[in-house]
């Protein structure tokens, strides 16, 4: 398998405004990309549109996810299939607390996959190292998902979920904003431990400072509802200097 996801002349809108136009790029596995632009250029709809948020109708084009074709498939499978959204913006779930929500996205996952459920310990254990490592405490696991959490906190629960659930295509929508500084080594540190050869990255953002902590292999500039330029990660250090002027 040459990508892990294909998008080719995506078009999408939200009622009658046209916000992804004639999108087209390519993830191939193992690798970290990040997507950079202006705001409103349609980062965070890409992001939805992948993740199948209803909100968004997709009138043209092709998505396939290993080979597969994601229009066909409901949110739920998708995320079983392996695709995760980190929020720009995490929502608030009352009722449910942090651990019983992640035991129950584990389970239906493996389930999916036609995998054993894990035990009592084996899920304890599973969860607990690595809410430790992103320094997620017990009483944070408890409370009621994103109920009350702060900017930040919403911010390193995004990835704890994404390191509990063990995608295969982690989409973070700008992970770094809301974290102080040290909180944003210990994500950066989550993140480039989950790296490895079948697992791709889309971080979107609007810094450097977040591409200095997880390297991206390649960077893409969206404006206007698709990619216009394609790079290494020189291209970040450009935009920082010149800004989006010339893609205007
Ligand atoms: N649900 C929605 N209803 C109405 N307009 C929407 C909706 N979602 C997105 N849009 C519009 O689509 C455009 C792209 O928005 P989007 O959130 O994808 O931009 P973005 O690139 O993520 O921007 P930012 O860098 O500010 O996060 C914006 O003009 C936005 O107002
Ligand atoms: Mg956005």
């Amino acid at each position: 398998m040459k990508n892990l996801l294909e998008i080719k002349n995506l078009n999408a809108c939200v009622g009658e405004k046209q916000i992804l136009k004639d999108f087209s790029f390519e993830i191939e596995p193992g690798k970290v990309y990040a997507i950079m632009g202006p705001n409103g250029s349609g980062k965070s709809t890409l992001s939805n549109v992948i993740a199948g948020n209803p909100v968004y109708s997709v009138t043209s084009g092709k998505m396939l996810f290993k080979g597969k074709d994601l229009s066909k498939m409901t949110p739920d499978v998708r995320a079983n299939e392996g695709i995760f959204l980190g929020f720009q913006y995490p929502i608030e779930i009352p009722g449910i607390s942090y651990a019983q929500f992640l035991k129950q996205a584990l389970t239906s996952k493996m389930k999916y996959l036609g995998q054993k459920p894990l035990d009592a310990v084996a899920y304890i254990k599973r969860l607990k190292v690595r809410a430790q490592a992103l320094g997620v405490t017990d009483e944070m696991l408890k409370r009621p998902v994103n109920v009350g959490f702060s900017g930040g906190e919403k911010k390193r629960m995004e990835t704890l979920q994404m390191a509990f659930l063990e995608p295969d295509f982690c989409i973070l929508d700008e992970m770094d904003s809301g974290l102080d500084v040290d909180a944003l080594k210990i994500v950066a540190d989550g993140v480039n431990l989950m790296r490895e050869e079948n697992r791709s990255f889309l971080l979107i953002t609007h810094y450097e400072r977040l591409l200095d902590l997880i390297e991206p292999d390649v960077i893409y500039i969206m404006v206007d509802g698709h990619i216009v330029e394609k790079g290494d990660k020189s291209l970040a250090r450009k935009l920082e200097e010149n800004g989006y002027a010339d893609y205007k």
